[in-house]
């Protein structure tokens, strides 16, 4: 990564945009667009709200520096063709600088975890953490790099599931309600309301979008078995390419139907078992075999798909990938629900009451939640210096 305090030494205007050389004598090439459409001035930018005035069309065609300088206070000043003046500030140069190192460490760091993390559980106890906003952000931290977390101590009311929820986030009703319970019934319409064991999956991928974050709160564990099995589908991902590119190519760019329905209800969605991005980073699994409908593909395409399914499905259930633990009354699972895949072992419902609820959150507000926390401790370190 390149030095954070490094400074623009000289500017250099080019036909296609402008050449900063920093101090350390690295280049960083700025395309005329892209750094026009940053410029924070209050004619572009609304100096309340920081929202954009103009439409990219607005923009002459053509666009084009004219002229451009470093300050004393090393930010760069550019005069346009159509006589616009933006100004650039050397740190926000030198936090948007577009090579693939500095791209790399802007992205959210992933800690890719297996079985092993059974000894270092991101654990949090749910009464200090609304005490104390510097023990949620540590969980939060946690829980981003890992795609779980756990909170110990909720209390074993129900409905409690969707009050932690509107705390981290704003839970998404869906036609499951609020909330909905994990309890074993006659006739269920969803295998998670038997005592049967449920693979590793990603709830709902039949939705659209799937929802972003799974919430599970254990109100009763008399039953014997029901342990929680969770496993990271990013680490599986990465494993799949690693072992078998091919396979890894097909499941993310091949998409399958995922469906629910009952009486009321008739869900359909369309998506890849993984999302990578243009850079190659996965950035969702969605693994779901209860509700795996058909896939709609080129003949040669379907029979490849599936061989890759298979080996995919296969690495899922590796028992060095698996987390394996049992939840107690008063303990809550926080899951990403497109990265930490969960299940169950079945269980015996006439040895004891077993009892979850879960509810759902998109994945926006739980991230805002801790860039928020973390804004006010940043300030508040700001202020005791
Ligand atoms: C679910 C589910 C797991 C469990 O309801 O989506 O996966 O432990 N339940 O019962
Ligand atoms: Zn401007
Ligand atoms: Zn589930």
């Amino acid at each position: 990564m390149s030095d954070p305090n490094r400074r623009p030494a000289v500017v250099e205007v080019h036909e296609g945009g402008l050449t900063v050389r920093w101090s350390d004598k690295s280049p960083m090439h700025l395309p005329n667009y892209w750094l026009r459409d940053n410029c924070r001035c209050p004619k572009c930018r609304h100096p309340g709200n920081g929202q954009k005035l103009y439409e990219i069309v607005d923009l002459p065609a053509d666009l084009a520096a004219i002229e451009a300088m470093v300050a004393p206070d090393a930010s760069v000043k550019v005069l346009w063709s159509d006589g616009h003046r933006s100004e650039y500030a050397a740190d926000w140069l030198n936090a948007h600088d577009l090579i693939p190192s500095a791209r790399d460490a802007r992205r959210p760091q992933v800690e890719l975890w297996g079985k092993t993390i059974e000894s270092a559980l991101p654990v949090g106890e749910w009464p200090q953490m609304l005490q104390d906003p510097a023990k949620e952000l540590a969980w939060l931290d946690r829980y981003t790099a890992l795609g779980f977390g756990l909170l110990r101590n909720v209390p074993t009311l129900s409905g409690m599931v969707a009050e932690v929820g509107d705390h981290l986030g704003f839970v998404r009703v869906t036609n499951y309600g609020r909330l909905f319970d994990v309890i074993s019934v006659p006739n269920p319409n969803n295998l998670a309301n038997t005592s049967l064991g449920l693979g590793v999956h990603s709830d709902n991928p039949y939705r659209h979008p799937s929802p972003g974050v799974q919430l599970l709160h254990c109100l009763e564990a008399g039953a014997p078995g029901g342990d929680t099995l969770l496993v990271d589908g990013f680490h599986a991902a990465e494993i799949l390419r690693k072992e078998n590119p091919g396979a890894f190519a097909l499941l993310s760019t091949v998409p399958m139907t995922f469906r629910f329905a009952d009486d009321k209800a008739e869900l359909e969605a369309r998506q890849t078992l993984i999302t990578a991005d243009m850079d190659g980073v996965v950035t969702a699994v969605h693994f779901n075999n209860r509700s795996a409908d058909w896939l709609d593909a080129p003949i040669d395409l379907a029979g490849r798909w599936y061989a890759a399914y298979r080996v995919f499905a296969q690495i899922l259930k590796r028992p060095e990938l698996e987390l394996v633990f049992k939840l107690g009354p008063g303990d809550l699972v926080v899951m990403q629900n497109d990265r930490a895949l969960h299940g169950r072992t079945a269980f015996d419902p006439n040895l004891g009451r077993r009892h979850l609820q879960g509810c759902y959150i998109d994945r926006d507000g739980i991230e805002s939640r801790r860039r928020v926390l973390k804004r006010r401790t940043t300030n508040r370190t700001d202020a005791a210096a």
